[in-house]
């Protein structure tokens, strides 16, 4: 296993692009189930989960037409990270335990399968580091279409009712998708896909407005389906025949920018970003201004690829942070701002109201000389003016970022184990800090120990 050491205390700065987004790519990746077309996606981040993605979707009979590799040193102008997919709709509709516990997203192809091929057989995830994932909103959606679901073995599987031809098809309904926390984001994509072939209408509503779900829906929307409403509570889906395949950009990641603003301001340095999703982080730009981080626009363009600069002189001021499903704060921005706030001057409070048990970094920043007291789903950072390099252990990849984060601003040597975790979501981190004036290298984990 790698691990990363850094030695702290180099500001940021320089230029990155930010990459397309993971968690918009994945349920993008599971629609291409819903045709027998090619479908091309262009800017697909190279992510240990998206390859996960890849070899799930093979073993379902979706074909990678095209094998160039997706890694950043390979893609230029032409050719950003594109994934070219067709699926043979006789393809396995079982995706496996041993596939789907590597990546949680691994879920997403439940509607697809289910919508084309008339059933499916998804293996439960099972648990996960930020807490308990369950999927009984996902599972309500679908039941509202019509599918009979059982589980067994540690399998969801579901099949679709008979339709007007006398063939399984998914019926149009109304379908409530409202949960404790609000709604869910994959369980909108799983139903939205799966609605786009289902005969008649199909109301969404508590659907999650994330911009990933416009995302989706802008995809299936080149494929021929009728989506309304996408990034509001309410969709409709006119469900169609059939799908035909597709060319989609995927949009820039929102939770890597946001990262990468949040390491300009904590290491005090000038980060010029372009290809930013601005408009999908007006909450947590919110937060930067609150905690006196300016982030400036340069260009007048689109504001979902914007070119922008953050460039902090100064010490953050404290802030007041609570996750809400978007355009609310994201949960996948916690710990990174809570990094940030550690070295505040003054008293910040962060509230986790998505994934309560969300902290794992809460104990490993406190190893850094972090004054942090968590209360149930809440913890009061009291800023200090210094962190001190350690080791420290990766549990999940938020939190490791937020961990990286501390050791970039930290003073001495800070390693970070278990970067597995990081590469799920980031794309080799330590090759693009590096040119921005980080000192940050990965390491075979045994080779720190001796
Ligand atoms: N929930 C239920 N029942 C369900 C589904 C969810 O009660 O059937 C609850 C969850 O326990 C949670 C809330 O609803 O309290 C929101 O969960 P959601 O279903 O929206 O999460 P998700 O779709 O499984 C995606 C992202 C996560 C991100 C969350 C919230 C992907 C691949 N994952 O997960 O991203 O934190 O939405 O925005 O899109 C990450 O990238 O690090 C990550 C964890």
């Amino acid at each position: 296993m790698d691990c990363f050491v850094i030695q702290g205390g180099e500001p940021l700065e320089g230029h990155l692009r930010i990459n397309g987004s993971k968690n918009a790519a994945l349920p993008l990746l599971a629609a291409s189930i819903l045709t027998d077309q090619p479908v091309t996606l262009h800017d697909c981040p190279d992510l240990s989960d998206l390859r996960n993605m890849l070899v799930l979707l093979g073993e379902l009979g979706v074909d990678r037409l095209n094998q160039r590799p997706l890694g950043v040193a390979e893609r230029d102008a032409d050719d950003p990270g594109t994934v070219v997919l067709q699926a043979d709709p006789s393809g396995s509709t079982h995706a496996r335990y041993d596939i789907v516990r590597t990546m949680r997203a691994g879920i997403c192809v439940l509607g697809p399968v289910l919508a084309r091929r008339g059933k499916a057989r998804v293996s439960l995830p099972g648990g996960c580091s930020i807490g308990d994932r369950p999927i009984d909103l996902h599972l309500r959606g679908l039941e509202a279409l019509g599918a009979r679901i059982e589980l067994d073995d540690g399998d969801v599987i579901a099949h679709a009712p008979t339709g007007a031809n006398g063939r399984p098809r998914l019926r149009g309904a109304t379908v409530f998708l409202g949960g404790p926390n609000g709604s869910t984001v994959l369980g909108t994509a799983n139903v939205m896909s799966a609605a786009a072939l289902a005969e008649g209408t199909t109301v969404i509503e508590c659907a999650a407005c994330e911009p990933e779900i416009v995302d989706l829906a802008a995809m299936l929307t080149a494929m021929g389906a009728r989506i309304r409403g996408a990034g509001s509570p309410r969709v409709t889906i006119e469900g169609v025949e059939s799908l035909a395949g597709c060319e989609h950009r995927v949009i820039p990641d929102r939770i890597e920018a946001g990262t990468f603003m949040a390491m300009a301001a904590i290491t005090k340095g000038r980060l010029e970003l372009t290809n930013c999703p601005l408009d999908a982080l007006l909450a947590f730009s919110a937060v930067l201004g609150e905690a006196g981080v300016a982030v400036q626009r340069l260009d007048a363009g689109d504001p979902m690829r914007a070119h922008c600069v953050i460039d902090q002189q100064d010490r953050p001021r404290p802030a007041v942070v609570t996750t809400q499903p978007h355009p609310g704060f994201p949960t996948d921005l916690q710990a990174q701002t809570m990094a940030m706030l550690a070295l505040a001057d003054g008293n910040s409070v962060v509230t986790e109201r998505i994934f309560p048990e969300r902290f794992l970094h809460v104990a490993e920043l406190t190893r850094m000389g972090a004054q942090l007291y968590r209360q149930g789903g809440t913890v009061v950072v009291s800023g200090v003016d210094k962190l001190r390099g350690a080791p420290v252990m990766a549990s999940d990849l938020r939190a490791s970022a937020g961990l990286v984060m501390a050791g970039l601003a930290a003073e001495g040597t800070t390693v970070v184990n278990r970067v597995y975790h990081l590469d799920r979501g980031y794309e080799r981190l330590e090759e693009r800090l590096a040119p921005l004036g980080a000192k940050i290298e990965r390491v075979d984990e045994r080779v720190v120990a001796v």
